[in-house]
């Protein structure tokens, strides 16, 4: 696994959220939890089973909404806005099982992702075939780039259905990239993909980074977040524990505590 250190990322925030509070019931799944983001890092979220690592990343895309709190990308605040219109704002979220149509080939997965198709508009299917036909042959081909980048150039034509669980994985990366994001919320990445495939995964990861894309990444493989990872957040029983750069968080007492649980 390449080791992300010339990475540079900018000290200006791109997404930032602050006292988020979501329960369920009795359960106070995220609890005035603040997260920020840099353009151009890739930040790292971690914590113990049930920290409310995802429920938090519901709320940043608006999946749920939040009971209090506020969450601003790009200087605007989108916390009142649908998932559709953040969407639209450039945050684009993978899911921790994965959201593939299964009936559907995985080239269609991908197509389907993709953003403002001219095709989608009646009359210029109808009055301009040429510009119709110019984009769906773009889409294709950035569809392909990305399956070959995901290692699933060769599973194009297969059904959704017929992938294992890490190449499903992968899919919904590739999906959540066809929408050319700012930035990207990626829910535990490397769960069930094998080493092999992490290893790419990290590397692709590093080069769209380098490219321009952020990243905040969920994930349990801790080799994933100190190699990729330029600053680290903890949430514990949701809600901040700590953040730093990762040499800080791996030697953190506290984040230690949380999750040997002594
Ligand atoms: N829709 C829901 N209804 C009720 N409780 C929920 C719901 N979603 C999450 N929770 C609870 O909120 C808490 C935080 O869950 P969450 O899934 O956000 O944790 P997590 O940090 O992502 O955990 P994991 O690492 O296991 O994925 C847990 O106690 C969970 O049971
Ligand atoms: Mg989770």
């Amino acid at each position: 696994m390449v080791n992300n250190q010339s990475h540079q990322s900018s000290s200006l925030p791109l997404l930032v959220a602050t006292g988020l509070c979501k329960s369920f019931g009795g359960i106070k799944a995220v609890y005035n939890a603040n997260i920020e983001v840099n353009k151009g890092s890739i930040t790292g979220l971690i914590g113990p089973n049930g920290a409310g690592k995802t429920t938090l990343f519901n709320l940043l895309s608006n999946f749920i909404r939040p009971d209090k709190g506020r969450v601003i990308f790009d200087g605007e605040p989108i916390h009142h806005l649908q998932p559709y219109q953040i969407a639209q704002q450039g945050i684009v979220r993978t899911f921790q099982v994965p959201r593939t149509l299964s009936r559907l080939s995985v080239l269609d997965n991908m197509l389907l992702a993709a953003q403002k198709q001219t095709g989608e508009n009646f009359w210029q299917v109808q009055f301009q075939p040429h510009i119709v036909a110019k984009e769906e042959k773009q889409l294709q081909e950035q569809a392909m780039s990305l399956l070959a980048a995901v290692g699933l150039a060769k599973k194009a034509r297969d059904y959704a259905g017929s992938l294992s669980g890490g190449q499903r994985k992968l899919l919904e990366m590739g999906r959540a990239l066809m929408t050319n994001p700012k930035l990207i919320l990626l829910d535990e990445p490397a769960a069930g993909v094998n080493p092999k495939l992490i290893d790419d995964i990290c590397d692709r990861i590093i080069t769209w980074n380098r490219e321009g894309m952020t990243f905040l990444i969920i994930e349990h493989n801790m080799d994933v977040i100190m190699s990729l990872c330029d600053r680290v957040w903890v949430l514990a029983e949701g809600q901040n524990l700590a953040d730093g750069v990762p040499a800080e968080i791996q030697t953190n007492a506290k984040v230690l505590e949380a999750y040997l649980g002594k």
